[in-house]
């Protein structure tokens, strides 16, 4: 047996772990021995020794999919604590977390956190979408992690919207039945998928007790599930997206433990300190209890849902809440097997081409946006310019028509007058789309007041 591969065991903790991970195994002569055999195999199947250098570099990635992997951590370790003191009833659900936050200590801090890594976790996901867009990380070999992901972000929205019922106060209550009102509006299955969603006609109990059990079992499930294979595909793909320099031959790496670990700690840390902070200083609110007799006005849908309820002011309701989610969703799977020449996978915008394409998507769906509000707010009435025809295609087809006809003129111009390639173009389509959702959400988040009218916020 070589020197170099036997265990010191007066050595300390670290030098011992650093020794076996940098200097070949420790054979195990002793319990404790094998413990860190089995600590470092857990720990280097999770993360590579070495990892190319220009990857580690903050600005590759922004730490967005970890952030996200610790907003979740955050969101099970804290919902575990929450569901100590909850009653998933109507007649105590309101009750047991005001007596939590009256009674318990730290009580409303926990539920905060909960609150606070919800909604970041789902902000953190965009971005996180955002990046791995921008970067062309979608396509091969990681088109099927693609796919993951997307699992992954319905899985959170789901875990977000079946999370806000429970408190069963007036936001909560009236904000689940705008969403499974939406649903109604599906042709044929609307009336019987609003029912299984509800567990019933009504919000009460039964839908309470249905989005208790898939907020804290079903959905935490999958989560773990899917997570654990989007991390495993990252590994199989060698790590995270990077610039293919051709003839540059083997890329510089370093070594995983200090040098990525620690700025992922460091990452770490901050986020916690910012949801604590945030938690502290803006507690979740908790209104007054449920009253299905008296809505709200106006009555808003959770803020990442806000855009759907937007669309619906402006589009007939079978394209607001099918239609055009359906064809997006597609495009979104379609995405990383769409047939495009070679691109350049890794840097941001895939090239100097694309940086300007996004950025005149990015400005076409700021100023278009508000004007085409605006336009159909106080302008244009489709079913008074076109009377005898029915909503369906007043409303409907025909603003769909106009918005597919812009989307593809869109496409067309930044290749004919940029010249770009399909990657970029359509790199610059999803901004355009990505961008006209987020204005739709702010829009219906900060600039709708009674009866959803557009108000300045300051006026709201
Ligand atoms: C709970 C949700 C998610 C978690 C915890 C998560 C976590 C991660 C992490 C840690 C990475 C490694 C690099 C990085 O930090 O960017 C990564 C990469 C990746 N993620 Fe996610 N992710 C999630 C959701 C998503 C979603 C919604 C998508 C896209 C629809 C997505 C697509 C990808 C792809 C394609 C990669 C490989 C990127 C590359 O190689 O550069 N992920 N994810």
């Amino acid at each position: 047996m070589s020197e170099s591969r036997q265990s010191d065991p007066n050595a300390s903790l670290i030098a011992r772990v650093w020794r076996s991970v940098f200097r070949g195994p420790i054979l195990p002569e002793s319990d404790r021995d094998r413990k860190w055999i089995v600590f470092n195999t857990l720990l280097l199947h999770a993360r590579p020794i070495r990892v190319p250098a220009s990857t580690i570099r903050y600005t590759h990635t922004f730490g967005l999919g970890g952030m996200s992997l610790l907003l979740v951590l955050l969101l099970m370790g804290s919902g575990a604590l929450l569901m100590l003191a909850y009653e998933p009833s109507s007649q105590g659900a309101h009750d047991s977390l005001a007596s939590l936050e009256r009674d318990v200590l730290f009580g409303r801090l926990v539920r905060s956190v909960h609150y606070w890594s919800a909604n970041l976790v789902v902000f953190a996901l965009c971005l996180h979408v955002l990046r791995v867009l921008l970067t062309g990380a979608f396509r091969g070999p990681r088109q099927f992690n693609w796919i993951v992901g997307l699992s992954l972000l319905a899985c959170v929205l789901l875990s977000n919207f079946t999370g806000y019922l429970l408190p069963w106060d007036q936001d909560s209550y009236w904000a689940v039945t705008i969403v499974t009102g939406m649903v109604e509006y599906v042709p044929l299955v609307g009336g019987w998928l609003q029912r299984v969603i509800r567990s019933g006609a009504e919000i009460g109990t039964s839908t309470i007790l249905t989005f208790y059990a898939l907020h804290t079992t079903f959905v935490p499930g999958a989560l773990i599930a899917l997570m654990a294979l989007h991390f495993w595909r990252v590994r199989k793909a060698g790590g995270v997206v990077r610039p293919d320099v051709p003839g540059a031959g083997r890329p510089e790496t370093v070594l995983f433990l200090p040098n990525l670990l620690i700025r992922e700690v460091a990452v770490a840390l901050t986020l916690i300190a910012c949801v604590l902070a945030l938690a502290m200083v803006f507690p979740a609110a908790l209104g007054e209890a449920a009253n299905p007799g008296m809505s709200p006005n106006p009555a808003k849908a959770p803020w990442y849902f806000m855009g759907f309820q937007e669309l619906l002011l402006h589009f007939d309701p079978v394209f607001a809440v099918l239609v055009i989610p359906v064809v997006v969703a597609a495009g979104l799977l379609s995405l990383p097997y769409l047939r495009c020449e070679a691109a350049r996978e890794g840097n941001w915008f895939l090239s100097d081409t694309g940086r300007r394409t996004t950025g005149v998507a990015a400005l076409l769906g700021l100023v278009a946006t508000p004007a085409w509000i605006v336009i159909d707010e106080f302008l244009i009435d489709p079913a008074a310019s076109l009377p005898g025809i029915p909503p369906v295609l007043s409303y409907g087809a025909l603003p769909f028509a106009i918005l597919l006809g812009v989307v593809v003129g869109f496409f067309v111009f930044v290749k004919r007058r940029y010249g770009a390639g399909d990657s970029e173009s359509i790199q610059a389509v999803f901004i355009l789309l990505g961008t006209v959702f987020s204005i739709l959400t702010l829009i219906g988040v900060w600039f709708r007041g009674k009866g959803m009218a557009l108000k300045w916020p300051w006026n709201l």
